[in-house]
C-alpha cells in the first residue's frame, strides 16, 4: 500500500513504501500513473535504485526513448556538467552551453515526432546548493486564465523546435542535415489530458511558430504564457539528495534546472522519457505561419 504526502495543493506528491524494484513493480506501476494523473508530479525520496532498477522502472512505465550519448549509449541520458575526463567543463565547452538549454522553462520531447508521456530523474551526486528542478503546474495555470484567453488559445497549434531553442542559448544546430531532421513539430498550445479531461497549457522554450500567426506575436504569446506558468505560486522545486527519483507527467507541466555553481561543483542525473505518438497533427505536413 503507497503512502502519500501532499506537496502544493493539486499538485506534486511524495510516495512513500513503494515497491519500485521488486515483485510488486507491476502492481506500484498502475498506483503511481493514477497518482500521476492527479497530481502530475511524483516524488520518490532517497529510492535505493541503482542505475539497472531505476531502468526498469522507466521501462514498466512504457515505451522509452532512446538516446546516442557516446558515453552512455541507451535508454537512459546523463544530465551531468562533467565531461568523460572526469573533469568539470571549463566556461568555454560547446557542450557546457548546450546543458545550458536546460535551464529554460521546458517541457520533454515536444520537439519530437514522439512527445514524451512522462519523464523520470533519478539524481547520483548534486550540488551543495542550487542547481534544483523547477516544476510548473502548467494545468492550475491553464485554469486561472481569463476566459477570453482560453478562447484565444484553446485550439491552436505551435511548432516547437529545438534548433530554435537552443539558439536562445547561443548553440547553433550548424548543418542542414541535423536541422532537417530535428524539423519543427506541430503540438496544441493547450493540451486535453486524457485520463482527466482537464486542460493544461502545453507550452515550452521549443515553441518557434504559431500556425497562422506572425512569429513575433507567436513568440510574444508563448513568452507571455511560460511567465504566467511560472509565477512561484504554480512552482515547486525539487531541492536533490542523492538517490530521489522524480516521475512527472509531461503534458500538463513544465521545468527547468536551476543555476548553481556548475564550474566548481559536480551535478550528476540520469533522466528517461516514456513516449507516446504526437498523433494530433501530421508532423510532417507543411504548416502555414507568417
Ligand atoms: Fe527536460
Amino acid at each position: 500500500m503507497l503512502r502519500t504526502t501532499a506537496i502544493e495543493d493539486g499538485f506534486g506528491v511524495r510516495v512513500h513504501g513503494a515497491d519500485l524494484a521488486g515483485d510488486g513493480l507491476a502492481d506500484t506501476i498502475p498506483c503511481l500513473e493514477r497518482l500521476l494523473s492527479e497530481h502530475l508530479l511524483v516524488v520518490l525520496e532517497n529510492a535505493g535504485l541503482d542505475h539497472d532498477a531505476f531502468v526498469a522502472l522507466g521501462k514498466a512505465f512504457g515505451d522509452l526513448a532512446s538516446f546516442e550519448s557516446i558515453d552512455f549509449p541507451g535508454h537512459t541520458l546523463k544530465l551531468t556538467n562533467v565531461g568523460a575526463d572526469g573533469k568539470i567543463r571549463g566556461a568555454d565547452d560547446p557542450i557546457r552551453r548546450n546543458i545550458a538549454g536546460d535551464a529554460l522553462w521546458h517541457t520533454d520531447h515536444t520537439y519530437m515526432v514522439k512527445r514524451a508521456r512522462y519523464s523520470l530523474l533519478r539524481a547520483e551526486v548534486v550540488p551543495s546548493s542550487g542547481g534544483e528542478t523547477q516544476y510548473a503546474d502548467t494545468r492550475a495555470a491553464y485554469d486561472d486564465l481569463p476566459d477570453s484567453m482560453k478562447q484565444r488559445i484553446d485550439d491552436l497549434v505551435a511548432l516547437h523546435s529545438i534548433v530554435y531553442s537552443r539558439s536562445l542559448v547561443g548553440v547553433d544546430f550548424g548543418t542542414e542535415e541535423m536541422r532537417k531532421r530535428l524539423h519543427p513539430i506541430p503540438q496544441p498550445l493547450v493540451f486535453r489530458h486524457p485520463v482527466t479531461g482537464r486542460k493544461s497549457l502545453y507550452v515550452a522554450s521549443h515553441i518557434a511558430e504559431i500556425v497562422g500567426m506572425p512569429t513575433r506575436e507567436a513568440r510574444k504569446l508563448a513568452t507571455d504564457l511560460i511567465a504566467h506558468a511560472t509565477q512561484p505560486k504554480y512552482v515547486y522545486a525539487h531541492r536533490w539528495q542523492p538517490g530521489d527519483v522524480v516521475v512527472w507527467d509531461d503534458r500538463a507541466t513544465m521545468h527547468r534546472r536551476a543555476d548553481y555553481d556548475d564550474l566548481n561543483e559536480e551535478r550528476r542525473l540520469h533522466t528517461m522519457r516514456v513516449l507516446e505518438d504526437s498523433d494530433l497533427y501530421d508532423p510532417n505536413a507543411t504548416y502555414e505561419y507568417t
